[in-house]
């Protein structure tokens, strides 16, 4: 059988920094607030840059540290809820920017969880033989569909994106996945497009912005995290102890505190970086990955678990031997 690795991993985040306090001034909020809720003190905003930039960026730094031609490129895969147009994808988008003639390209929807869908499907090409090389990206500008009079949801999220090129292996790679989706959970849904046309006068109206019942969410993910995590282990016969890390999708350090507790392990062995970027959504797990990497916490025959979780409601995880 083939195994599938991930052979690099980068990241990109806008350079504009908005604190706590630079938000206290737009809304009723304050940093004792959103730190302690949250543990975010910081997220990165686009001050102009598209999902699609951030995508480009990355793709240009993968394929120039791994020394890949771009034309070898077989597939590329972005996960979004916050792509520039409906239609091209951008995926699209960055095949042409970074000169992949030779891949087909596709996003995918599923928020949070999006990266961990979009590297199983991935790892699912690679593993056929017919396909050697993937891009796989989680990106979000996120600031395009907040909104920013509600404190509720704005202190939360922010933009940027991450990426890995996925390639056959000796040993290792992706070992194990386990995904899922409850589409009858509307706890939190964002940029609704309702059908207005010549035959169908719409008395339902759209709205741009994210809505969310936060404490629906934070009681979903402290449910269906651990438990994840604990299937996938099953699947795999390891235990925690096999594990040097999980890397969570960042949406809140109160949320990974409890599956800490739930999976009666330490929070040492969990990755955060929430206090940074705030939820980035698709972005948070392959950001929180190329900073791992770049800081050597990431060794050839380390076992990591990635967990994802969000709007769809989706989630998923995914045990991974670097
Ligand atoms: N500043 C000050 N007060 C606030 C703020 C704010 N930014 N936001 C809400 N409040 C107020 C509320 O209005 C409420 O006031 P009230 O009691 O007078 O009505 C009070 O704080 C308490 O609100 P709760 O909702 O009970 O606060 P909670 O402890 O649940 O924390 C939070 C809210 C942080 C949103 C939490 O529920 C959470 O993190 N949920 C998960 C969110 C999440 O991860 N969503 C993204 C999923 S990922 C994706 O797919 C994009």
């Amino acid at each position: 059988m083939i195994n599938t690795g991930i052979t690099a991993v980068e990241g990109y985040v806008p350079e504009k920094v908005v604190t706590n306090d630079d938000l206290s001034r737009i809304v009723d909020t304050s940093d004792e607030w959103i730190t302690s809720r949250t543990g975010i003190k910081r997220r990165h905003l686009s001050t102009g840059e598209n999902t699609s930039q951030f995508c480009i960026n990355i793709g240009k730094k993968l394929l120039e540290k791994t020394g890949t031609a771009a034309e070898d490129i077989d597939i590329i895969i972005v996960a979004t809820i916050t792509p520039d147009y409906a239609t091209p994808s951008v995926s699209c988008q960055v095949q042409t920017a970074l000169g992949c003639v030779n891949a087909f390209a596709f996003d995918i929807s599923a928020a949070c969880s999006g990266f961990v869908y979009s590297l199983g499907i991935a790892d699912k090409f690679i593993k056929s033989g017919q396909y050697k090389k993937a891009l796989v990206f989680g990106a979000e500008t996120l600031s395009k569909i907040t909104d920013w009079t509600d404190r509720n949801t704005c202190v939360l999220f922010g933009d940027g994106g991450g990426g890995a090129l996925l390639e056959p292996v000796e040993k290792g790679g992706i070992i194990a996945e386990d995904l899922h989706a409850r589409g009858d959970d509307v706890s939190l849904t964002g940029r609704h497009h309702v059908v207005e046309n010549m035959v169908c006068k719409n008395v339902e109206k759209g709205h741009p912005y994210l809505i969310m019942d936060g404490r629906a969410i934070f009681n979903f993910a402290t449910r269906v995290v651990p438990q994840s995590v604990n299937d996938i282990l099953e699947k795999t016969g390891l235990t925690l102890e096999d594990i040097k890390y999980i890397v969570p999708h960042q949406a809140n350090s109160r949320i990974i505190d409890i599956v800490a507790r739930r999976l009666k392990t330490d929070i040492d062995k969990f990755y955060i970086n929430v206090e940074e970027y705030g939820n980035t959504s698709a972005a948070s797990i392959p950001i929180a990955l190329s900073e791992m990497s770049a800081k050597g916490l990431l060794e050839k025959g380390d076992r990591i678990i990635i967990t994802g979780f969000g709007a769809g409601l989706t989630w998923g995880s995914m045990l991974i031997e670097w």
